[in-house]
């Protein structure tokens, strides 16, 4: 791997993981160090994948090394460990290319990685073990994701995609996607196609996002549930609020982080949704909280971070919010719940606080495990994990 300005990819890629396994965003990180170290943009991606790849065998490699597997250290010297490990037994690096990392990485144990393959250090669990330790998913996750679907066939559907969702604005766009040289496919929802190629193509297009929004067909499945003025109480970066409004609704979108808006064109609010300043005024509202994640492990953070996640801290935070928004429902009017996760805790769990609503039939997804809940699934829908409900007062 190159050097840039003497600071190693490899340092970069360790540096960001130690990052963000104390919390902090990886991307954020990454654009951070690119500027301060003068990085080209030709090396961008490879560190991206760097990144990407350690992250999704982080317990394989921590194994291989005799560390303990089920929670990941937060420290530089955790993570560069890892990075040299998938140097060697993944990408089966020279050890010329890698000779920096030797003041730390014994170059002994650097050889016998190379000569050995991540089976390796699989033979000593059961089959299943193998799976989710080669995958690195934290074992509470694994059999959450269990009690409704295959957890390997959904992990890798995840890591393997080889498509995106987009949200068409303009008429005319889908065209323009096609001269970009993409695979447009339809989709469930009218207003969303999936397309095949590269995302850099449209990312480098000036399509994003006046014409198309990169966004998942199951996060778009919330907006078509709403009607007339809508109130997203949690609703930063602002993907389904805006395309509430592009669907004609008038919306009101709160956060309480504005900071994390990425979209222009709505009315925004900062307030705290446990303690809303609003009033019964609304025909829908929406409630996407913040969640564990189980339906984005694909993304390298989550991999981090769902190993040190609490799904009941999530879920006590979520019936807070819940409770909250209820109080703002009038007769007639409905409330949209959605997580990207699949825990029950998280999800179903919850529909004793929406007793005495009625659910809303949907025609998308899965049904869930209760009347009204319904589900993606990355390895049938080809989306990430995503639940969602619909009562009505
Ligand atoms: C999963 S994200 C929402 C994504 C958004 N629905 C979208 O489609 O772009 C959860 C959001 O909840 C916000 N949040 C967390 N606690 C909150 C609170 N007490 N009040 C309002 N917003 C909150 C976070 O800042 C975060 O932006």
């Amino acid at each position: 791997m190159t050097a840039l300005r003497h600071v190693p990819a490899e340092v970069v890629a360790a540096r960001a993981l130690a990052k963000a396994s104390k919390g902090s965003s990886l991307k954020g990180y990454l654009e951070k160090s690119y500027e301060r170290l003068g990085i080209p943009d030709s090396l961008r991606p490879v560190i991206v994948a760097l990144v990407s790849n350690v992250a999704r065998r982080w317990m394989l490699l921590a194994k291989a090394l005799g560390y303990p597997y089920e929670r990941p250290r937060a420290s530089f010297k955790f993570w560069l460990s890892l990075v040299v490990a998938y140097q060697a037994l993944f990408r089966k690096q020279k050890p010329s290319k890698l000779s920096w990392a030797f003041k730390e990485f014994p170059k002994r144990d650097y050889v016998d990685l190379l000569r050995s393959s991540p089976e390796d250090f699989l033979r000593d669990l059961i089959p299943e073990e193998r799976d989710r330790v080669y995958l690195s998913v934290p074992k509470w996750a694994w059999e959450d994701i269990k009690k409704i679907t295959d957890p390997k066939e959904y992990v890798l559907s995840l890591d393997e995609r080889k498509h995106f969702w987009v949200r068409i604005r303009k008429e005319g766009a889908e065209a323009e996607l096609r001269r970009l040289g993409y695979e447009v496919e339809e989709s469930p929802l009218p207003d969303v196609v999936k397309l095949r190629g590269p995302m850099r193509w449209l990312v480098r297009s000036k399509l994003a996002p006046s014409k198309v929004v990169i966004m998942e067909l199951a996060s778009a499945t919330i907006a078509h549930l709403t009607k007339g003025r809508v109130l997203d109480l949690t609703s930063a970066p602002g993907g389904k609020a805006l395309h509430a409004r592009d669907l004609g609704r008038l919306v009101i979108a709160n956060d309480l982080d504005p900071k994390r808006f990425a979209f222009g064109g709505l009315e925004r609010v900062r307030s705290d949704a446990r303690l809303p300043p609003f009033r019964k005024a609304f025909d829908a509202l929406v409630l996407d909280p913040d969640c564990t994640g189980l339906g984005r492990l694909h993304s390298p953070e989550t991999r981090i971070w769902v190993s040190m996640t609490s799904k009941h801290k999530m879920a006590e935070y979520q019936r807070q919010l819940i409770r909250s928004a209820l109080d703002l429902l009038r007769k007639g009017s409905r409330i949209i719940y959605s997580t990207c996760t699949v825990t029950w805790e998280e999800n179903e769990g919850h529909a004793g606080l929406f007793e005495g609503l009625e659910p809303v039939e949907v025609p998308y997804a899965l049904p869930g495990r209760l009347p009204g809940w319904r589900r993606y699934l990355p390895n049938v829908h080809g989306t990430i994990g995503f639940t969602f409900v619909a009562y009505e007062l």
